[in-house]
């Protein structure tokens, strides 16, 4: 079983691959990765002399390259990650979110149809390309509606989320007309274990620890869906083994906290683990910052399809999710520094949260 994961050195890939290969020895992972400032080798770095997992750095959008890859690793089985995946840098440069995650998705579904569609040399056996999307493609709850159910039709807000939701329409599309073997999963917010310092949870950590402003956008009553990252790669693990080719999947954490309580309560854990020098609370440096343009209000998954047919619910709690989260950054300072060092994410850092009125420095 050759696997291709795209994307494999970001957040939830490198998860996902550490969780493939410490739970299964039947599986070779090839990371296929074009390491963006997203993008980590060294997060795999345990693995790079194990037979099973092998590194390459490579874009999606290069079609050659992606033939390649198929055809030399005798490639079964897609898992695509790979993608642009921050809102706010998708509304300052929106070019690249459709060049990686529309260009970068149509080059790798034409490349997989070539390979295993009518080819008498794709290897033999069951295929499957799994395609990772989100729930914003959703669009944006109002206070009372139902959470998305798999039904529900899309009406993407940001340029990532149309994005997002692009591809996904051309995954149904590859589907639908050529029959390859796909599936789809709309996952909601992810957290945990070395998430890139540019989502909210790391922000909040690493400023706090910092002794900087933690930015708050607007009035922080935002809601969001939590999933930790361990839960959503055991759901994508179920899709692998059990989906069926043709559906789509939502995976939410069935935790809809305030932004505000979410960064709330990070102060608080870190007050009990690191306290600060001063004995002040971490929450004296919460600071409402100008609101993100077009701020979707409310995310909420009901993932009743993936726990009625495929047995999944998730086992982290928001509680323990966030402690096991906060412990993961204190114990990995040497992570941390290697991306906070460079001077692209400072760059951006003080581009995103300057022109807020706040400063992330
Ligand atoms: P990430 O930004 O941490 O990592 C993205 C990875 O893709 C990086 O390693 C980067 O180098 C790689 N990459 C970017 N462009 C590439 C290209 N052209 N070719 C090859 N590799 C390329 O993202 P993440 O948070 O791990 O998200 C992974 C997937 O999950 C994305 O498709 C994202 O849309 C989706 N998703 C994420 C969340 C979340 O909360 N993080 C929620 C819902 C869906
Ligand atoms: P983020 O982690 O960027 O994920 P997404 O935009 O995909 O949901 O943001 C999560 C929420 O936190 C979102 O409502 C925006 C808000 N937010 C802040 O309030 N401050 C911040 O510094 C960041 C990065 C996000």
């Amino acid at each position: 079983m050759n696997w291709l994961i795209t994307g494999g050195a970001g957040f939830i890939g490198t998860n996902f691959i550490h969780h493939i290969l410490s739970s299964r020895t039947d599986v070779t992972i090839i990371n296929y990765d074009l390491l963006t400032y997203a993008g980590n080798r060294d997060n795999l770095k345990t693995y790079e002399e194990t037979p099973a997992y092998t590194f390459i750095q490579g874009d999606i959008c290069d079609r050659n390259q992606v033939d390649r890859v198929l055809r030399d690793y005798e490639i079964t089985t897609i898992v695509h990650f790979a993608a642009e995946s921050h809102v706010d840098r998708s509304i300052v440069g929106p070019m690249q979110f459709v060049v990686t995650n529309v260009n970068g998705t149509a080059t790798l579904l034409d490349a997989t149809r070539e390979y295993w569609l009518n080819n008498t040399a794709a290897p033999s056996g069951e295929k499957r390309f799994h395609h990772i999307s989100t729930d914003e493609v959703f669009g944006s709850l109002k206070p009372g509606e139902p959470a998305w159910t798999e039904e529900i039709p899309y009406a993407p807000n940001s340029p990532y989320a149309a994005s997002k939701a692009a591809s996904d329409h051309l995954v149904r599309a590859y589907g639908h007309t050529y029959g390859l073997p796909v599936t789809i999963s709309n996952c909601s917010n992810n957290y945990g274990p070395y998430q890139f310092p540019e989502k909210l949870m790391p922000v909040v950590i690493l400023n706090a620890l910092n002794n900087r402003p933690i930015p708050v956008y607007g009035d922080g009553q935002q809601i969001r869906d939590w999933l930790y990252v361990e839960d959503h790669c055991e759901a994508i693990a179920r899709i692998l083994a059990d989906g069926k080719p043709g559906e789509t999947y939502n995976i939410g954490g069935i935790n809809q906290p305030t932004n505000l309580l979410i960064v709330q309560t990070i102060c608080h854990l870190l007050d009990e683990l690191s306290p600060s020098a001063d004995g002040r609370s971490y929450e004296s440096l919460i600071t409402y910052v100008k609101d993100r343009p077009g701020h979707d209000r409310r995310y909420a998954m009901d993932s009743g399809k993936i726990r009625r047919e495929l047995g999944w619910v998730p086992r982290h709690n928001l509680e323990d999710g966030l402690r096991m989260t906060v412990q993961w950054y204190l114990d990995n300072p040497d992570w941390v520094e290697s991306i906070t060092s460079r001077e692209q994410f400072r760059d951006w850092m003080n581009k995103n949260y300057a022109q807020r009125g706040g400063s992330a420095k």
